[in-house]
């Protein structure tokens, strides 16, 4: 559903002096999704289409990371209000309510805006700030009201603030809607009277009051949603609070999560009833998995991966872009990539997948029913054939293990009478070229 005159602007434009990094702070990751994008994801679920990012630090790469926005720069980040005034232009004609909030506060969910903008529009308010009363409120702007609980006067941030001021437990989260184009006027008589002599977002709401609009917060129902990221230790927070949500609905849906504190689920995964997470294992994004499967422990699940129903992947296996049959097993250290396994395979201890020859990745099939024996290689690309075996070490070096062979040795063969590898057999081998596994 989308809301009816309703825009947002994001801010992303600042360094993140506090991350220490290289980075632009909002394209830092959480469960491998940039912290940017989960603020535009909770716009889009609360209904929000038009949405318009204040870029700067390393803009084209934070561009990229916002698919289907619109853009204006700030070239100096002189502050939050400064970043605002660049979407004034943009915004010229625009008289509905404007949800303006900050890109490194990936936790404020859809529900959360969308009560804003009904507390904002039922009281007919000039600008709804979202406030929570945190236990530690270091770093966050506080709440100034002429008694507790009493009527809004405005903010003052930590580096600003008094002693008892930061006492103060009201919080701002850094979220806020604007009926516009009312906030463009106030953020006009804002000064850089401050420490850090930037233009402040927060002083506009000060001035507004001092109009005689009409401003008050939106409390939040949950304080930790308000945290913002500004330090790795914050980016820990934020990813434990996702992280635990992501678990809860897989559980919701019938899936056992052994020890959700040693479990990592990235988004966009799917996994099916009776499917049993061991512990210690991460699954990435872009991952389906069917029904009564058993993952772990210690296992990672890359992109692209797809577990039919009843496989089993073991402990110290890792598989990636592949395909996995109903019902097929690889329990035990091994590495499984670009490879398409059939069903009922057996994929023996260690085996691994040499996808990669140094230049492309290359792809493996093993057909139903077929199984490794420890410790094979399979230097793709390479097919196994229905019902196919290898011995344990084999190198099964470039093509085809003919439907129900048994190969052994290095490079395999087709093991003849007496035991011994037969010469020249049925399996159509090439010269060994040096692959690894990647
Ligand atoms: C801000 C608020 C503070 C609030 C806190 C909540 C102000 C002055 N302070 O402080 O009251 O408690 O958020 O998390 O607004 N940005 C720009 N351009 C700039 C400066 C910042 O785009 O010139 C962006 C940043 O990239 C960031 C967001 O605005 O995504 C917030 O900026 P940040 O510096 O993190 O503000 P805080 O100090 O956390
Ligand atoms: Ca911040």
């Amino acid at each position: 559903m989308s809301l009816e005159n309703v825009k947002a602007v994001v801010l992303a434009a600042g360094k993140g002096v506090r991350m220490r990094s290289e980075r632009a702070k909002v394209l830092h990751e959480i469960l491998g999704r940039p912290v940017l994008q989960f603020v535009l994801g909770n716009l889009r679920e609360a209904g929000v289409e038009d949405v318009l990012v204040v870029v700067g630090h390393q803009a084209e790469k934070v561009k990229a990371a916002a698919p289907g926005c619109r853009f204006v720069e700030q070239k100096e980040q002189k502050g939050t209000g400064h970043a605002l005034l660049q979407a004034e232009s943009e915004l010229a004609g625009f008289t509905g309510d404007l949800f303006v909030l900050a890109g490194d506060a990936p936790l404020v969910g859809p529900k959360t805006l969308a009560r804003m903008l009904d507390e904002h529009r039922l009281n007919a308010r000039d600008a709804t700030f979202l406030s929570a009363c945190l236990d530690d409120p270091t770093g966050y702007g506080r709440v100034l009201r002429d008694r507790p609980g009493g009527k809004f006067l405005g903010f003052v941030e930590e580096v600003d603030a008094t002693p008892e001021q930061r006492l103060i437990p009201e919080s701002n989260s850094g979220e806020y809607v604007f009926r516009c184009p009312g906030v463009f006027g106030a953020l006009r008589d804002v000064r850089p009277d401050n420490k850090k002599g930037e233009l402040y977002l927060t002083d506009a709401l000060r001035v507004l009051v001092s109009r005689g609009r009409t401003v008050d917060a939106c409390r939040s129902t949950q304080p930790v949603e308000i945290y913002g990221i500004n330090s790795r230790r914050d980016l820990v927070a934020a990813t434990n609070f996702i992280r635990w949500k992501v678990l809860e609905r897989h559980m919701d849906q019938g899936v056992t999560v052994v020890d959700p504190s040693t479990t990592f689920i990235e988004e966009d995964v799917t996994i099916g009833e009776d499917t049993v997470i061991q512990p210690f294992t991460v699954i990435r994004r872009d991952v389906r998995i069917g029904r009564g499967c058993e993952v772990g422990p210690f296992a990672q699940i890359r992109p692209g991966t797809v577990l039919e129903d009843g496989a089993e992947i073991g402990n110290f296996v890792e598989v990636k872009k592949s395909k996995v049959g109903a019902r097929t097993k690889a329990k035990h250290l091994s590495y499984i990539g670009d490879a398409v396994l059939g069903r009922d395979v057996n994929i023996g201890a260690g085996t691994i997948t040499a996808n990669f020859d140094g230049e492309k990745k290359h792809q493996t099939i093993v057909e139903d029913g077929a199984s490794t024996g420890s410790n094979t290689v399979l230097v793709a690309p390479v097919r196994m054939g229905k019902g196919a075996r290898t011995g344990a070490g084999a190198v099964v070096v470039k093509g085809d293990v003919a439907a129900g062979a048994l190969v052994v040795g290095v490079p395999a063969r087709p093991l003849g009478a007496g035991g011994r590898p037969a010469r020249g057999g049925k399996a159509r081998m090439a010269r060994p070229r040096a692959r690894s596994a990647e």
